[in-house]
Formats: C-alpha cells, sequence, structure tokens
C-alpha cells in the first residue's frame, strides 16, 4: 500500500480509531506548559495521533497541528503499509540491502503539484506569519522538526535527501545572550548541518559548497509522503538517493516537482516547502535544544539558510514533535530506519543474526537464530558484537552498548534481556570493553568537544548467549511455562480471573 501524501496517511489512522481531533484549547506558545506534558500523557496512557485545531499563541491559527503520528512501532510500520513491527523493518532491510528494488522518482508538472498552490517569494517572505511556530516548553526557538532537507553534491551533482531539525528565529530566545541580526526572524532558518562531528551528509555538501565559495542550494519539504520521511531518515551510503529508496519502499515512484527558486526536486504533496540558501561562514547561537537522550543542550552554533521562497498547499497542516526523556512521537521512526541499517548489514555477512532492536534509549540487542552448542564458535557473540560497530548506516559505530542474546530471549521485552544478561554472563569473560568509540552525538556522559558535541565514547559489548560447549558440557534446563499451556489456563479460569 502506498500513501499519495501524510494525509491519506492520517486518514488511515482515523478510520482505523489511532487518531482523533481535538477543539480542547492548547498554548504553543514560547515556555507553555501544555505541549511537552501532552506528549508524555499520550507515552504514558493510550498514545493515539491528534489533530489539534484550537491553539492559543500561536501564529497561524489555521493551520491544524498534527501531533504524535509516528508514536507507536506499529504507526511506524504503517507509513509503508505494513502492520507487524517485525515485518516492516525486514522489508525495510530488504529493500536497503538491494538497490535493484529501488524506484526511481518521477517529476511531474508543477500545476499538478499541491505543494505549490501558494508561492511566496523574495521580500514577501514572512516566516513570523507564513510558517508555523510551535513550542513545547523551555527551547529557546521553535523548531521545525517536520522538513526533509535536498541539496546536491556541488562537485558531483548527486542529490541527498535527509530528514534534519532546523530553528526558527521570530521569537526566539538566545542562549549566548547575543542579538539575532536584524531581519533573521523574517527571512532565516537555522539548520542542523554538521560538516565536524557528529556530520550528516548535508553537512559534507555545505563544506564542499564552502570549498567552492558558494553557499549551498537547500529546500526544505515539510510532511510528505510518510515513507519518504523514513527514506530521509535512513542513512545510505553517501552519493545514494534516498527518493529511490522511497519509491523502492513504497512499490512506486516518489512524484516530484521542480523548485521555484533552486535547482532542486521535492515532493510534490508536501504541505509546505521552504527554498533557499546556506552559508557555510554565517553560524548563529541556538539553544536550548531537547534532545533525543532527553537532556537539553545548552548552545549549538549552526549555520544559517536564507529562504528567498516559500511554498504550500492552500489549506496546509503542520506536524510538530520534541524529543525529550524517550518514548516520544518520532522515536520509532529514528529507530526503525537503523535497526534496518544495522539488519541488512549484519544478514548478508551472518545468516545467523535473527532481529536486531534499537530501544528508545538506544541500547542495541542482537537477537540470534542460535545458541549454545549451535553458534558456530565459542567467540561468536564477540564478533557480532564487533559486526554491529562496524555496520554501515550512520549510528551503529555509535552503539554505546551492545547485548547479544540467543532465541530464547525477546529482544522486546527489557526484563527477558535482563534476565539473559544476569544468568549467562560472567562480567569480565563475557564482555568487550572499547576506550576509543564514536560518542553518539546527544550523551551526555561522553567527553564534550569544542565543536559542542562528544566525539569518543567508551562502549561495551555483553555476550549473553549461552557459553556451551566452551565453559560448559550443557546448560541447566530453563523453568518457565509452554505458553499455548499458558493460554489454556487462561481460558480456563477465564470465568474467576475475568
Ligand atoms: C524527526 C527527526 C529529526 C532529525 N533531526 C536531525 C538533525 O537535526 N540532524 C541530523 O544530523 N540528523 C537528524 N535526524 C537523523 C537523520 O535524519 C538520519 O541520521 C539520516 O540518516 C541523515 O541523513 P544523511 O545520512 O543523508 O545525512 C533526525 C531524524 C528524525 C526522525
Amino acid at each position: 500500500m502506498k500513501f499519495r501524501d501524510m494525509r491519506e496517511y492520517l486518514a488511515l489512522l482515523e478510520s482505523d480509531g489511532q487518531l482523533k481531533r481535538s477543539s480542547i484549547p492548547l498554548d504553543v506558545s514560547r515556555d507553555n506548559k501544555d505541549m511537552q506534558p501532552l506528549m508524555r500523557h499520550l507515552h504514558n496512557d493510550n498514545n493515539i495521533a491528534l489533530i489539534l485545531e484550537n491553539l492559543q499563541g500561536y501564529n497561524t491559527p489555521d493551520v491544524p497541528l498534527i501531533f504524535n503520528p509516528f508514536g507507536t512501532r506499529e504507526r511506524t510500520s504503517m507509513t509503508i503499509g505494513i502492520r507487524d513491527p517485525l515485518e516492516a523493518k525486514v522489508e525495510h532491510a530488504r529493500v536497503l540491502a538491494d538497490s535493484n528494488t529501488w524506484i526511481e522518482p518521477e517529476i511531474i508538472d508543477k500545476s499538478d503539484a499541491p505543494c505549490r498552490e501558494v508561492i511566496i517569494k523574495g521580500d514577501d517572505v514572512r516566516l513570523d506569519k507564513q510558517i508555523p511556530h510551535v513550542w513545547f516548553g523551555k527551547e529557546g526557538p521553535a523548531y521545525i522538526t517536520n522538513g526533509i532537507g535536498v541539496t546536491k553534491d556541488p562537485e558531483t551533482g548527486k542529490r541527498n535527501v535527509g530528514w534534519y531539525r532546523t530553528a526558527l528565529l521570530w521569537d526566539a530566545f538566545n542562549p549566548a545572550g547575543e542579538e539575532y541580526p536584524e531581519g533573521y526572524d523574517q527571512r532565516y532558518m537555522a539548520v542542523y548541518a554538521y560538516w565536524n562531528p557528529p556530520m550528516n551528509h548535508i553537512g559534507n555538501h555545505l563544506f564542499k559548497s564552502s570549498l567552492q565559495n558558494k553557499p549551498l542550494e537547500v529546500a526544505f519539504a515539510c510532511s510528505c509522503d510518510p515513507a519518504v520521511h523514513l527514506a530521509a531518515a535512513t542513512g545510505l551510503p553517501y552519493g545514494q538517493d534516498e527518493y529511490a529508496f522511497a519509491g523502492g519502499l513504497r512499490g512506486a515512484p516518489v512524484e516530484l516537482v521542480k523548485c521555484e527558486t533552486v535547482d532542486l526536486e521535492v515532493p510534490a504533496t508536501a504541505e509546505y516547502v521552504l527554498e533557499g540558501e546556506l552559508y557555510y561562514d554565517d553560524q548563529v547561537a541556538i539553544g536550548w535544544h531537547s534532545n533525543v537522550a532527553g537532556y537539553y543542550d545548552r548552545i549549538h552554533r549552526i549555520p544559517v539558510m536564507k529562504i528567498n521562497c516559500i511554498t504550500h498547499r492552500k489549506d496546509p497542516m503542520w506536524h510538530a514533535t520534541i524529543e525529550m526523556v524517550p518514548p516520544f512521537d518520532h522515536n520509532y521512526i529514528g529507530m526503525v530506519p537503523v535497526e534496518g541499517e544495522v539488519l541488512a548489514d549484519l544478514q548478508r555477512k551472518i545468516p545467523e543474526v535473527k532481529d536486531i532492536v534499537v530501544t528508545p534509549s538506544m541500547l542495541y540487542i542482537v537477537q540470534l537464530s542460535v545458541d549454545g552448542a549451535r553458534k558456530p564458535h565459542a567467540e561468536f557473540g564477540k564478533y557480532i558484537i564487533h559486526a554491529v560497530w562496524g555496520a554501515s548506516g550512520r549510528w551503529a559505530r555509535t552503539a554505546k552498548i551492545v547485548v547479544v542474546v540467543g532465541p530464547d530471549v525477546d529482544p522486546y521485552d527489557l526484563a527477558s534481556v535482563e534476565w539473559a544478561i544476569m544468568t549467562r554472563v560472567q562480567p569480565v569473560s563475557d564482555t568487550i570493553m572499547n576506550p576509543h568509540g564514536q560518542a553518539f552525538v546527544d550523551d551526555p556522559s561522553a567527553p564534550m568537544t569544542e565543536f559542542g558535541f562528544p566525539a569518543v565514547s567508551e562502549q561495551m559489548g555483553i555476550d549473553a548467549t549461552i557459553k556451551v560447549p566452551e565453559r560448559f558440557d550443557e546448560y541447566r534446563e530453563v523453568s518457565q511455562a509452554d505458553p499455548d499451556d499458558v493460554a489454556r489456563i487462561a481460558e480456563l479460569l477465564k470465568p474467576v480471573l475475568g
């Protein structure tokens, strides 16, 4: 199943009872006390998605707000038309591993592109009036978290599409106590493009453009078909096209339209598009920023983009989300691509790898299809740990803790993983300590660099497989009820237990 746009996906969630509309007044202005608590409440409770239609302190009151659309593993799987999370992960990994299954995008005429229904150019651009500003609480600026950034390599012309956050400067608190330059609140936004740690492909393009003394042309397309977002959050090898990968995921080409002012292409059914130029040498202080590890970053210095054109639908919608103590809305649409990246790579090399789970706090758990005497060799668990650290994709090398378990341990159930660690691991013999791994960008426990991010982190691998035959001739039998018997007893006692 393929969605034409975000709206078709939302319609499916609504018909499925997973999305509701609310006109209860909620505050979205800076320092509000409504939006972050709402995210926490949904994730503590039934976790549905919402469309919020009565927002206070909102600069674009006619634009409804999409809230928590990706908040579960199931909903993230539904972005590619599959309900079962394991099936969706395997499909993501299958398409990723085989670029023959990718489908090239198609360019359609501008007159057929919904994202071109309204066009605002040059001096008419007013970000404070034309782009929704939503705060979740203590953050300095209102962030755009629904945009995929499109750029081309200045040397090769090859395209990159990545899901990157940007920061709007209107009514923004400056964490360094500086003033943003005059007019930046109307025409500029800051972009999380990094050419230093933690690096991303838009950052590579920006660095190359600086060597040519040119700004980098950029377009951000906001709220597209969710399969395009899933593809844009996947770390493809440098130079490969996320639109073609998205085509493979959705089984049909992504329809693109040419931009108005830059030589780039964006999904035709996006809700909003911002076009402009990104400057390597012009950076501003941004913060506070609530990050994926669940802590605030105080100050980031990141480059600014001048907006030369905004296009949008006649009746646009806006999606805003926050990173905070997990879980939160886009945790899974951020993690499933990482699981797919590692699974696609490892299964090609090591067929005994059955599943990989990256938890919302980014513990990596690898489940094998064999254990004990059926493992290929005594060091197999440790071999898997090294394979994760060397896997392709952007994040696996930053896995701070990797746990390897056998097929009888449920990698989605942390109690089961804990049981395996406590009953199958000798802490000195069955672990690997790596003093010089790559740090995860938001880990507050790793030493900070001058760039405002950690570069190096200690890492640990835990081999929680059964040490037969290398340490024991046989392992004790597990004392656990058979699941079929549990179901039978549950049925039998229903009159009493309900
Ligand atoms: C909602 C959301 C926001 C994200 N924001 C950023 C960001 O600001 N900067 C970044 O480097 N990665 C961000 N990511 C992760 C990237 O999308 C992901 O690593 C992707 O593979 C980057 O593409 P690239 O490898 O082509 O650079 C975000 C992911 C999601 C789901």
